[in-house]
């Protein structure tokens, strides 16, 4: 072969090497395999060790450098990297806006480039004829760490711009951050090797871009998105800051796909609510949002103050974590018997609302976090997740405060009925072991079967369910379908009419799904979806009461663990009573509708559905592929055919990839559907 047909060899692997990649890590959205990518890679890496010569610096081959630096040399920014000014309040946010209008002498609405503010850090990565050159962190703002070496192994940053029309140089800045699914499996790997854990996904990013051995950044699961440009030369940039964004995305870089346009004040509340209710949801951390004035010449036009520019401002979120004390801890006993440690704290504003309790999960926990009573807590409310105490602020342990502490132990009897509490060797979770004996399993039994995704019992709430097996009025969920108007209107802030009410909402109970029963039964480690998945496989009570582990083995959703527990539970004699009464007080489980349409392609086949849907809901969806004789369960596993994923698909997504699954989209769904 000719030196010249190696080199276009070369390069045609080198082009379609990008191409992949950009598609998996930049769009997400692969189009072929990781074994046939890999096989792609091999063959670069096999020429490439014949013909050395050949070897470029920008080649897919080479982002992972060989020698480990002494220190990180310093960069001088050439444009100095600002930083922004914040608002926490919409009153905020209101003035910055009317003070951008009046230095506009605009009145008509302002147009914003809105952005998610990402939690990681801000770096400044420079291209010379689409070539990666230089990666610097930010710094002071006017001097960085040269980080290029680093920046480098970030799969989703091209060595090589796309396209052929780009600067002769081109700087464009963003923010390097970790993937939150990427943190957890990297803080869950150090803790299985007993090595420190990672506080935040920042702390994680910023040690991982500051290692002076590549080999260990490239490990690390980092990630960029940018939201800005630098020095931009040989090449005219579009009017606006959004569409010089999507100019980005033409190059091949990583724009985050929650940036957008908005008109006016309004637009840019309406895109905090919209980002913050999905906070929870998205794939990494942020603590607010970005408005930028989108136009340039309007950006030129405002300027600068000190070290910020007039024409953007970060709204920020109320603080997901605060310092507050531990006055004491509690054992609460939940449905199962489980005590859990609770934390009584020292009230703290935290993610939106006042925290006064936050739970320790059980004693492996507190051990871990090394807590005790009277200690400096971070305590961390992350959207409607219940409030938990992070870690300890050891630095608040002062010779005179630790004469205070007092430790956290374990009650030998149950708080609420005084039965021993056991624990079993393998378990982290210590038991009340008094049963339907104690008057807590019984409350949170009850409060479970009436639940909305359970028996959905209209009107019986946490309280009342307290208040009726204080009363004695009822011991057992039967006993609730034998409830009579008089006794529960004599209940305090019980009238006639709520009574009535509460007696019909319980006889409006009596007819339920299979599902729901199941799930209402309150078997541990049974959740909604797998009570779904179970009543699918054994279609009636009977025969799921009498089914062997070997069985239940091959629901989908169901492992080990979960078999245990269903066959325990129905070989306990109370439970098997508690269940007769209630088919003797009438309820009546309704047999699920036979699918008239099944489908070959998707019978039996398990789905999983994660991420928002274009036209669906993930219900109407899973309606719809249960009617066609598929099976949808709530976790990806090697049992997995499909994961049907949408918009902001988390970490199933990323499990999914991982383990090769195939991942489809709405559309194509309704084709195998058609
Ligand atoms: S723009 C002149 N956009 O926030 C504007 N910054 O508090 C400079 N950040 O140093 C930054 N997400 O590290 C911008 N979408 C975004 C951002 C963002 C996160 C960080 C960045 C910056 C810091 C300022």
């Amino acid at each position: 072969m000719t030196t010249d047909t190696i080199q276009h060899q070369i390069d045609d692997l080198r082009q379609q090497l990008r191409h992949h990649s950009y598609l998996y890590y930049v769009l997400n959205d692969p189009e072929i395999s990781d074994s046939e990518y890999d096989r792609l890679y091999r063959q670069l890496e096999q020429l490439e060790q014949q013909y050395p010569e050949l070897i470029t610096a920008d080649s897919p081959t080479q982002r992972v450098g060989a020698q480990p630096l002494k220190s990180f040399a310093q960069i001088q920014h050439r444009i100095p990297m600002l930083s922004l000014d914040n608002v926490f309040s919409e009153e905020e946010l209101q003035r910055f806006y009317k003070r951008v209008q009046d230095r506009l002498d605009s009145t008509e609405p302002v147009a914003f480039s809105v952005e998610p503010k990402l939690d990681g850090l801000a770096v400044s990565i420079v291209y010379e004829q689409g070539v990666l050159v230089q990666a610097a962190t930010r710094g002071d703002g006017q001097t960085g760490e040269d980080v290029m070496q680093n920046i480098r192994t970030i799969q989703s940053i091209p060595l090589h711009l796309m396209s052929d029309d780009y600067p002769d140089v081109l700087e464009v800045r963003g923010e390097v951050f970790m993937p939150k699914a990427g943190f957890n499996e990297l803080n869950r790997r150090a803790r299985e090797k007993g090595e420190k854990t990672f506080v935040n996904p920042r702390n994680a990013a910023a040690g991982s871009l500051r290692q002076l051995d590549p080999k260990i950044t490239a490990q690390r699961p980092l990630a960029l998105y940018c939201y800005g440009v630098g020095i931009v030369e040989g090449h005219d940039l579009p009017e606006t800051h959004s569409e010089i964004l999507q100019q980005l995305k033409v190059w091949g870089l990583p724009v985050c796909k929650e940036a957008g346009v908005v008109a006016g004040l309004q637009g840019c509340l309406d895109f905090f609510h919209d980002i913050l209710a999905q906070r929870d949801q998205l794939s990494y951390d942020i603590d607010g949002v970005v408005y930028k004035v989108d136009r340039l010449s309007l950006q030129k036009k405002l300027g600068f103050v000190a070290r910020a520019p007039r024409w953007a401002i970060a709204h920020k979120f109320p603080a997901q974590e605060e310092i507050t004390t531990i006055l004491d801890v509690e054992f609460q006993v939940g449905r199962t018997g489980a005590l859990t440690p609770v934390a009584r704290l020292e009230p703290v504003f935290v993610g939106g609302v006042t925290v006064s309790n936050a739970t320790l999960h059980n004693m492996d926990e507190v051990r871990r976090k090394d807590i005790y009573i009277g200690d400096k807590v971070i305590v961390r409310r992350a959207g409607d997740v219940i409030p938990e105490v992070a870690r300890v602020v050891t630095s608040a342990r002062s010779d005179n405060a630790i004469k205070k502490l007092r430790k956290v132990e374990l009650p030998q009897h149950c708080p609420i009925c005084g039965s021993d509490v056991e624990q079993a060797e393998t378990e982290a979770v210590a038991r009340c072991s008094g049963g339907l004996f104690c008057k807590a399993q019984r409350s949170e039994a009850i409060k479970h079967f009436a639940s909305r995704k359970a028996m959905d019992i209209d009107g019986l709430g946490d309280k009342l369910v307290e208040q009726l097996v204080e009363a004695g009025l009822i011991n057992t969920v039967a006993d609730l379908y034998h409830l009579d108007v008089a006794a529960v209107a004599a209940l305090d802030r019980m009238g006639d009419k709520s009574a009535h009410n509460l007696i019909h909402a319980i006889e409006d109970s009596k007819q339920p799904t299979l599902s729901r029963f199941i799930y209402a039964l309150g078997i541990r480690e049974v959740g909604e979806t797998t009570a779904s998945s179970l009543a699918d496989v054994f279609q009636s009570l009977q025969a799921l009461s009498e089914a062997d582990e070997e069985s239940l083995l091959q629901v989908p959703d169901v492992g080990p663990v979960v078999a245990q527990h269903v066959v325990y539970f129905f070989s306990q004699p109370h439970n098997r009573e508690v269940i007769q009464q209630l088919l003797d007080a009438g309820i009546s489980i309704k047999k699920p509708p036979v699918s008239a349409t099944v489908n070959e392609k998707l019978k039996d086949r398990v789905f999983v559905i994660t991420g928002t849907l274009p036209t669906m809901s993930r219900d109407q969806a899973k309606e719809k592929l249960q009617a066609a004789g598929a099976k949808v369960t709530g976790s990806v596993s090697a049992k997995t055919d499909y994961v049907l994923a949408g918009e902001n698909a988390g970490s199933k997504l990323s499990k999914a990839e991982a383990l090769g699954v195939k991942v489809i989209t709405e559309a194509e769904l309704d084709e195998l559907l058609a």
